[in-house]
């Protein structure tokens, strides 16, 4: 049964693999003896992460790339596959959100500056679809690999405040599924695509939401996320590792297109 889950001598590609949560799965691929391409628009970022796991003793490079950019994703590929010589699995991993895009109470909806809002649908959805076209055509040749992008809780049912990125990872859940049927029909059954939909997990991009910046004690917003949580905690980046392992491997050799909650029963909680 071990072997379900080996994924050793694999080339993944890693986006915003020079932030919390996709710095540790570029660490857990690698210490599974997968080679990680780590991108990021933050190179010094990328580099940090590439060179430790090196230390390690994994394979890893650091690449920049702008995710929304498609001559720096296809200069990134180019550095990827002169390297590594292909791509097994991408990981849709650089995305996030942007303090002004949310309604506040300093921030009416109806206020919301349009540049803020197309930014965040820009990173999360323009920026996973545009990787998905220059790797995804790796893969397509090949006929094989996996993709996975990161969605959320947000795409599930959207959450109060956060408006234009709740719509933004609906798409990303939405691309997923077309994804995983277009690949699947038109290039081969032995590419699968799935997305990982994190719960609360505590990180730079809503540190500001959810900690006081003052006093550091939760914000309401904070408070009212673990009482909704029933596991009763925010998770941690090394909670996503189990079921990464398991999507990117043939272990899920039949799971495909489907959005797979790590969120310690949130989306499960009707709140009563
Ligand atoms: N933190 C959470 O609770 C949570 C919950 C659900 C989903 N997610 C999603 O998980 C993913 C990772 O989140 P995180 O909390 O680790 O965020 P993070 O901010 O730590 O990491 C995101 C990384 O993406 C990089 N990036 C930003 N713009 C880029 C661009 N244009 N091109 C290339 N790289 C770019 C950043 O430099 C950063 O290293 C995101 O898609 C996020 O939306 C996070």
């Amino acid at each position: 049964m071990a072997d379900l889950f080996d994924v050793s001598g694999k080339v993944a590609v890693v986006t915003g693999g020079g932030g919390v949560l996709c710095s540790e799965m570029a660490r857990a691929l690698a210490s599974r003896g997968v080679k990680v391409a780590v991108l990021d628009i933050n190179e010094g970022q990328a580099k940090v992460v590439a060179d430790e796991i090196k230390a390690n003793g994994g394979e890893a490079i650091a690449v920049a790339v702008d995710v929304l950019n498609k001559a720096s994703i296809e200069g990134a590929r180019d550095v990827v596959l002169e390297h590594f010589g292909t791509v097994d699995i991408l990981i849709n991993g650089a995305g996030g959100n942007k303090p002004e895009a949310p309604a506040s109470d300093t921030m009416s909806f109806f206020d919301i500056p349009a540049d803020a809002i197309q930014w965040v649908f820009n990173l999360n959805i323009i920026g996973t679809i545009l990787p998905t076209q220059v790797f995804g055509k790796v893969m397509a040749e090949k006929g094989e690999g996996v993709g996975i992008n990161m969605s959320s809780m947000a795409a599930f049912k959207p959450l109060t405040r956060t408006v234009a990125y709740s719509a933004a990872k609906a798409a990303v859940s939405n691309f997923t599924q077309w994804m995983a049927v277009h690949f699947a029909q038109n290039y081969s059954p032995n590419i699968r695509v799935n997305a990982l939909a994190p719960g609360f997990f505590l990180t730079n991009q809503n540190y500001y939401l959810l900690v006081d910046k003052e006093t550091g004690e939760p914000t309401q917003r904070g408070h009212q996320i673990i009482s909704h949580t029933p596991m009763g905690r925010y998770g941690e980046p090394r909670d996503l590792i189990g079921t990464l392992l398991w999507l990117v491997s043939d272990a899920a050799s039949f799971v495909n297109g489907v959005v797979v909650p790590v969120d310690g029963a949130f989306s499960a909680y009707s709140g009563v």
